[in-house]
């Protein structure tokens, strides 16, 4: 069967994916996942760092009962090339189930998720490290700062307070120290 021939796939964004729309879509709606929060765990060797130094950007960790806001696409089969090979630095597609909140409908979807089994995977730290590091990083697509601060704009758009996210926006936009610490991670 051609691409063209299957249904189209609902795919989840929270991260990037929310506000760098480098895809053809059919349809976008705000969503929502339940059981997953954002850390800034992955590391990022090809977007927002490089290999020597990479970068540090969001994943998924199961959280029970934690809701996480994002924006559903619907896509064509053939765009899933492309992601693939945007997402390729450690995440894997998970299938989930994903709540559309305008139509109060849940449909089942596609997302990239990057788990701890993943050769770039960074793991936790402290939440200042984090913002150091971050601080300190740029890759192919631009600075790991501008990565943090785009994403705060969209989720706060959303409506989706994320702790962690705007814990380390405050952080890089308030803190100059965070330029000499980087030295130190
Ligand atoms: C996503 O945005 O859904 C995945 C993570 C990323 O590409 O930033």
């Amino acid at each position: 069967m051609k691409n063209s021939e299957v249904k189209p796939t609902w795919l989840f964004g929270y991260g990037s994916l929310i506000y760098k729309v480098d895809f053809p879509y059919l349809r976008s709606e705000q969503a929502s996942i339940t059981g997953w929060q954002r850390r800034f765990w992955q590391g990022s060797q090809d977007h927002r760092g490089t290999p020597e130094q990479p970068g540090r950007v969001v994943t998924l960790v199961p959280a029970a009962k934690v809701v996480c806001k994002g924006i559903a696409y619907l896509v064509e089969n053939s765009v899933f090339d492309h992601l693939d090979h945007r997402e390729k630095n450690g995440y894997q597609r998970l299938e989930i189930d994903i709540a559309l909140l305008n139509e109060q409908q849940k449909v089942s979807g596609i997302l990239y998720v990057a788990d701890e089994h993943n050769p770039a995977y960074l793991g936790a730290a402290r939440i200042r490290d984090i913002a150091a590091h971050i601080a300190g990083s740029h890759g192919p697509s631009g600075s790991n700062r501008d990565y943090v601060l785009q994403l705060a704009e969209a989720l706060r758009d959303l409506g989706d307070m994320d702790p962690h996210v705007f814990k380390l926006e405050s952080l890089l936009r308030s803190n100059n120290t965070l330029q000499t610490e980087t030295a130190r991670v």
